[in-house]
């Protein structure tokens, strides 16, 4: 039987137009005014709430398989669902890392069983895996480390990126980067540690400004000579957006995302978070934030996506050095955003193709980002007017905790319909 969603609001361009949307096999079916009558069917009444295309997080790290007692694909997808997230796009540094055709099936196995949202994978490219790249079929991109964060995947050696760029470009897969460059970095890690540096307020001096461009810079000018599409995954400073613009005035295949905890936190976050606030990159200056907002304004970010990367609260706790990098964020990327158009940091049509349009065009998911017929119904009902407080412990994830708690959020997420059935948590 069909479903419709009765009485929501719809956008066309910057409008919101009151509608019924119809849902039919997992499809949008139709899209009719207000009172034009339709067959028997499962009738929703959406109290004039807004509906969105579903929120796309192209950058997840749910812990499946190796890590799950910091997330399993329950808990993440539930997070996900909370969230108003309907596709998540997983990365590969998992133990055993997804590397090999053979461990993406097997992630898959499981992934299927448990998973209450879409999902798709990125597959990660190691130093040795080059003729998996050449054939792994199934995949949202190839995922490359160029400094070492969770996990063993690194890839420092630039004839080896320029063997994985080509492959990329011969395949038409886009090269998504973790821009860290890891010998500057290393430098960094000596000298903190010789000048007894022990504590998160310093991530942002070791992890700094010229470790991103300075690789942001590598990727890039390996990009221009092999041709190949790449996406730089959480860009964090001003000098890397200044990169990517200038690249991206040049017409090459080039884009990159932000997260939310760079966009809404700064490196002051670390004196009240600690290791709450350690994650890789690290956050930066409120000028590099700024530098950030302007990259959104003017186009030269294509997605927001969260680099949803739980640790428990043990690990956390533990001292600096040894304390995981990494925050949640799958959760409270749509609650964020809609807080911020509220007080009108951006539109909500621009929130709905960072979050969900675009990255459903870069990684190749036709049917998904937009509320058009034929499109999968993949929807979430939102209330931008009713607020909602962020708490530690009141939250899917497995991990329990947020850089964001008890922040009061106007926004809230009403209901989530995956493939044309609602979810309920
Ligand atoms: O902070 C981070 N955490 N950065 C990464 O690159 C990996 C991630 C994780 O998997 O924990
Ligand atoms: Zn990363
Ligand atoms: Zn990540």
């Amino acid at each position: 039987m069909k479903t419709v969603l009765d009485n929501c609001l719809v956008m066309f361009g910057r409008k919101l137009m009151p509608k019924q949307v119809v849902l039919d096999k997992g499809k949008i079916d139709a899209i009719l005014e207000l009172g034009v009558k339709i067959p028997p069917c499962k009738i929703i009444d959406c109290k004039q709430g807004i509906l969105l295309p579903g929120m796309i997080d192209a950058h997840v790290h749910f812990r499946v398989p190796g890590a799950e007692q910091k997330e399993d694909w329950i808990t993440g997808s539930r997070a996900a669902i909370a969230g108003g997230v309907t596709t998540v796009i997983d990365m590969p540094n998992n133990n055993p890392s997804c590397t090999s055709q053979e461990a993406l099936e097997k992630k898959d196995e499981i992934v299927k069983k448990d998973s209450i949202c879409n999902y798709a994978f990125h597959f990660g490219a190691s130093n040795d895996n080059l003729e998996e790249l050449g054939k792994v079929e199934g995949i949202a991109s190839f995922k490359v480390f160029m400094g070492s964060s969770t996990g063993n995947l690194l890839i420092t050696d630039k004839q080896k990126l320029e063997e994985i760029f080509t492959v990329a470009k011969n395949r038409n897969i886009v090269v998504a980067v973790h821009a860290e460059d890891e010998e500057m970095l290393n430098d960094n890690v000596a000298s903190a540690k010789d000048l007894g540096w022990n504590n998160a307020s310093y991530h942002s001096k070791i992890r700094s400004n010229e470790v991103e461009a300075k690789a942001i810079a590598d990727a890039l000018d390996l990009q221009k000579m092999v041709g190949n599409k790449l996406h730089i995954c959480h860009v964090s400073t001003k000098e890397g957006i200044e990169l990517i613009r200038a690249a991206k005035k040049e017409g090459r295949a080039v884009s990159c995302e932000v997260t939310p905890h760079h966009l809404f936190l700064d490196e002051t976050a670390t004196h009240k978070l600690g290791n709450f606030a350690k994650m890789n990159p690290s956050l930066k200056s409120n000028a590099d934030v700024k530098a950030l907002w302007v990259g959104i304004a003017d186009g030269t970010v294509d997605l927001i996506a969260t680099d949803h990367a739980p640790h428990t609260r043990a690990e956390k706790e533990k001292p600096y050095w040894e304390a995981p990098s990494g925050v949640p964020g799958v959760e409270t990327m749509l609650l964020l955003m809609m807080d911020a158009v509220n007080k009108e940091h951006l539109s909500l049509q621009r929130v709905v193709e960072l979050c969900s349009t675009n990255p459903a065009a870069l990684y190749g998911l036709g049917r998904k980002g937009k509320i058009k017929v034929g499109m999968d119904a993949d929807l979430v009902l939102v209330n931008l007017e009713k607020k909602t407080t962020v708490k530690n412990g009141k939250l899917q994830t497995k991990c329990n905790w947020s850089p964001f708690a008890l922040w009061e959020l106007k926004g809230s997420v009403e209901k989530v319909f995956v493939m044309g059935k609602e979810v309920r948590l």
